[in-house]
């Protein structure tokens, strides 16, 4: 079956949502782009190569069945979060964290380690974290399933390149702080009705997986996950969520909303995750995103700046001192 194929992002929707919440001129003028297209499923070939894409996006939409705590091949993910419960629709929605170009742009540096990366190490980053597990095997007939499944997503799709939808929306940021008691209302309106009232989702009738995954608690994912982030998150949810009426390139929540509720979600005073150690991540404190907010930070601004914002001054600092190469 074929996901939502050739929408269209950001340009369409502000403008049908310009009567309510006023967009600039500058959002106004942004062309409009055709979404990257994934091939049909039932293009997938026959034979043992289309066997593995059909085993991996089964793994990725199915993950706790096979992997999870109970898995039936192995217990090596610590929750019963999906991989397709954040990388939405298989990972093949416009800017629901899809795999669109993932293939063709790994290995690749990442900060986090300090170090390139290729897919299958990336894959099990997530395993490890959000997914509070264990990395698989990197030569597992699993990994090879997954990576086999997201080459076959980005086919051809230029090495190195990006492609139209293939990142999170692009969200504007608040010039105030994001501030969870205001966030806790939103969560209310638009969130509860399925995140559920403690935020801890809520499983199929077998207990098996998620209708609705957890979004803080112990079988939520942990911090230093990049949903744990204020940036990443509010773009995911400003892009993505109330799951049943956001589609891409139509926000439900504004801009404000989406960082208030991420602000609300990810505030550890109030929501405990499981524990992880987080000294080792972004060895190189230069390569520190604005909203990683574990010190010591290169730039003068406190750690309460860096987990709610605003973020524009932090990231212009970020560009102005931070020289390639440093
Ligand atoms: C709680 C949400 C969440 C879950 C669950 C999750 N991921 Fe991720 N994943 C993310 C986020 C957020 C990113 C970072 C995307 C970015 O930097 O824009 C990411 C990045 C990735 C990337 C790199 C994509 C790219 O193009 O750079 C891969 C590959 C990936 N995840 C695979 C998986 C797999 C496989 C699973 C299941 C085993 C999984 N993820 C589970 C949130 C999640
Ligand atoms: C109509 C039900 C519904 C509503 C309302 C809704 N979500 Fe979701 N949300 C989902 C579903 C379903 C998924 C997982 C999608 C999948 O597995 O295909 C999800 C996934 C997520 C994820 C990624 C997975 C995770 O556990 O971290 C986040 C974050 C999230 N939602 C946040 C929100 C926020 C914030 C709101 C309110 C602004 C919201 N959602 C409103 C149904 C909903």
């Amino acid at each position: 079956m074929k996901f939502l194929s050739g929408i269209l992002t950001s340009g369409m929707a502000i403008l049908m949502l310009a009567c309510n919440s006023g967009p600039s001129t500058e959002e106004l003028s942004k062309p409009l782009t055709l979404a990257y297209q994934v091939p049909d499923t039932a293009q997938i070939p026959n034979g043992e190569e289309g066997e593995m894409i059909r085993y991996g996006r089964n793994l990725i939409l199915n993950f706790p069945e096979y992997l999870g705590p109970e898995g039936s091949v192995g217990a090596y993910a610590g929750n019963k979060l999906n991989c397709s419960n954040c990388h939405l629709e298989g990972g093949t929605r416009p800017n629901g964290l899809n795999f669109f170009s993932s293939h063709a742009r790994y290995p690749q540096f990442r900060a986090r380690e300090g170090k390139i990366l290729n897919l299958a190490e990336r894959i099990n980053n997530c395993i490890e974290r959000p997914l509070n597990g264990k990395p698989i095997p990197l030569d597992s007939k699993e990994m090879n399933a997954m990576l086999s499944y997201m080459k076959w997503v980005s086919t051809g799709v230029e090495t190195g390149k990006r492609v139209p939808g293939d990142d999170l929306p692009e969200i504007p940021l608040p010039t105030r702080p994001a501030n969870p008691e205001k966030g806790a209302l939103v969560y209310q309106k638009h969130c509860q009705r399925c995140h559920a009232q403690n935020g801890e989702g809520v499983l199929d009738s077998m207990g098996k997986k998620y209708l609705y995954p957890p979004l803080w608690g112990k079988s939520s994912y942990q911090p230093g996950s990049s949903m744990h982030r204020l940036i990443k998150h509010a773009a995911f949810v400003y892009g993505n969520m109330p799951y049943d009426i956001a589609k891409p390139g139509k926000p439900v929540l504004t801009p404000e909303e989406a960082f208030d509720v991420a602000a609300f979600v990810n505030d550890d005073r109030i929501h405990p995750r499981p524990y992880v150690d987080l000294s080792t991540s972004y060895p190189l404190i230069h390569h520190k995103p604005a909203d990683f907010p574990i010190g010591p930070f290169d730039d003068p601004y406190p750690a309460e700046q860096h987990k709610f914002g605003p973020f524009g001054e932090i990231i212009e600092w970020q560009k102005k001192h931070r020289s390639a190469g440093k």
